[in-house]
């Protein structure tokens, strides 16, 4: 299987610590729903692309966070700044965003594929659209109904259509919540791929196992706060918030 597809613009590398290729900058953001508080004033930086694992237990506000992060909702109060600017209709197509259940068109595979191209005269297409559909395992399908497929096959898709157009940052949104070990393993590759390719990569996930698999950073919600923003490894051997040590002793609920 080739181990580039849709990533032409960049060179893969050993997994090196870098800039991110769009900085996050996050200021006392809150967000509300009706007079309850969801997040209560996060501030956040995210400057490197070191893969970001955003944990934490059920009603945190991680998938809240995430449609802050990309547009999808308003803050009701702070900034949210990529590349030192509030998102604009250009940055945020430099962004993809996967949620846990996937959002698909009425089309074949292929044509979900060639959708997200757009337009635009890319010179190589035929030869995008068939690296992605083999690198997401789906090439003997790429004529199939999306809606029919698996759910597992569906997030392959998904996956694949966010990373087509060369993403500068990809979010997931629990994307291997309900899946089968082996579709969970391919998005797993999928993302460890692009993190090798630099994308600035930030995956909300419940289970500690993938995050250990995957994170280089944690950054771990609780009651809509950040309890702690720390290095993987330390994270797991250490955390140093009675929320996150809980959380992994298993004494909150996930
Ligand atoms: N559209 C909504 N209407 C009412 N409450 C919501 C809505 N979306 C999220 N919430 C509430 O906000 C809190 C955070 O939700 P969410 O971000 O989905 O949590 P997480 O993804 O960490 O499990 C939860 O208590 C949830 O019930
Ligand atoms: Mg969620």
């Amino acid at each position: 299987m080739p181990e580039i597809l849709s990533f032409t613009a960049r060179s893969e590398t050993t997994l090196k610590t870098g800039p991110s290729p769009m900085p996050l900058s996050v200021r006392h953001l809150a967000y509300k729903i009706g007079d309850t508080p969801i997040l209560k004033g996060i501030d956040l930086d995210l400057t490197s692309n070191a893969l970001t694992v955003l944990m934490g237990p059920n009603g945190a506000g991680k998938s809240v966070f995430l449609r802050l992060l990309h547009g999808l909702l308003t803050p009701t109060f702070g900034e949210v700044h990529w590349n030192g600017t509030n998102l604009t209709h250009d940055s945020r197509k430099s962004q993809a965003l996967v949620f846990q259940k996937p959002v698909l068109l009425r089309r074949s595979v292929k044509a979900n594929l060639n959708f997200a191209l757009g337009l635009r005269p890319i010179s190589n297409r035929s030869e995008r659209l068939e690296l992605a559909l083999d690198q997401a395992g789906l090439s003997h399908l790429a004529s199939r109904p999306a809606r029919v497929l698996s759910g597992g096959e569906q997030q392959r898709l998904a996956l694949a259509r966010a990373l087509i157009l060369d993403p500068d940052v990809l979010m997931l949104d629990e994307p291997t919540a309900n899946l089968d070990p082996a579709s969970t393993l391919v998005i797993e590759q999928t993302i460890a791929r692009a993190r090798r390719l630099g994308v600035k990569i930030i995956l909300v996930t419940h289970d500690p196992h993938q995050a250990r698999r995957l994170a280089e950073e944690v950054v771990f919600l609780h009651e809509g706060q950040i309890a702690e923003h720390t290095a993987a490894k330390a994270f797991f051997d250490s955390p140093h918030s009675a929320a996150a040590r809980a959380y992994l002793s298993g004494d909150i609920l996930i």
